[in-house]
């Protein structure tokens, strides 16, 4: 990985995601990009009924497992056609010219931003695939469904928190855009990493929203209190009668957050 793949790679990161200010501070429109929705709807109608529930809101949208085998990968390109930012959850991992051909393809879909299992040499061939374009690669430390017991299983032997800070550390020097990690280890995550990459965290409920199936919730404000620069958001905005307001009141959370930060 040479310094200006990094650099390149960094760069990525703005792309995808609108800058802050040189104060810290931030435009609707950056803060805006800092919530992304997740698409988990088993169809492309149901997803542009929040699309467009959505529209004005909300500028980036996460396609995942679900959707992306039900018609889903065509409406991302589409998305990213109108201007749209669109996060492809596909946690890739296969052998090192395997996922730089898959990376290739997904960078010609215009989308913004691709997960990817954090092993160093899928991140490397990774980083290496996306080099000449804008696309931004998060690295997907330890899932969070994942405990001590299931990491012993599995065969490795570390505690899910030191594995998630040694991928985490593994990431910066592959040269990946950002990191995702529960939003309880974000602000352990952004000290090894610092200021520049992307913290990613699911996992979010407003104060009094059911937690459905997470264990470790957090709010909005504690999650960017914590470090988190980017909010996945799925059920508290997709399952809420009004959706259009869910997301604006999970904005106006953040933006406090980020203000109350900087000052
Ligand atoms: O509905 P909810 O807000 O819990 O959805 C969170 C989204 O983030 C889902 O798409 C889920 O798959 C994803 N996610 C997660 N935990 C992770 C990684 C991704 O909840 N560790």
């Amino acid at each position: 990985m040479t310094g200006s793949g990094q650099t390149e790679l960094r760069r990525g990161v703005d792309g995808a995601f609108a800058k802050m200010g040189g104060d810290g501070s931030m435009s609707p429109e950056a803060m805006r990009s800092r919530l992304i929705v997740g698409l988990d709807v088993p169809t492309v109608r149901d997803a542009e009924s929040v699309v467009r529930a959505l529209d004005g809101v909300v500028g980036c949208y996460k396609i995942g497992y679900q959707l992306a085998f039900a018609g889903g990968l065509e409406m991302a390109r589409d998305l990213a056609a109108s201007g749209t930012r669109v996060f492809l959850d596909m946690k890739l991992l296969d052998i090192d010219n395997t996922v730089a051909k898959g990376v290739e393809a997904i960078a010609k879909m215009g989308v913004s931003m691709l997960t990817l299992h954090a092993y160093p040499k899928a991140m490397r061939a990774a980083v290496a695939a996306a080099r000449s374009s804008p696309l931004c690669l998060l690295a997907v430390t330890v899932l969070t469904s994942m405990d001590e017991q299931d990491l012993v299983e599995a065969g490795y032997e570390y505690d899910p928190h030191t594995l998630v800070l040694r991928r985490a550390e593994q990431a910066l020097a592959a040269g990946m855009g950002g990191i995702v990690c529960a939003a309880a280890e974000a602000g352990a995550v952004r000290r090894v990493v610092g200021p520049d990459l992307a913290v990613v965290t699911p996992g979010i409920r407003p104060k009094g929203a059911d937690a459905g199936d997470q264990k470790r919730v957090v709010t909005p404000a504690d999650a960017i209190r914590a470090g988190a620069s980017h909010l996945v958001v799925a059920r508290p905005i997709v399952g809420a009668r009004d959706r259009r307001a869910a997301a604006e009141a999970i904005l106006a959370e953040m933006a406090a957050a980020t203000d109350e930060a900087r000052n």
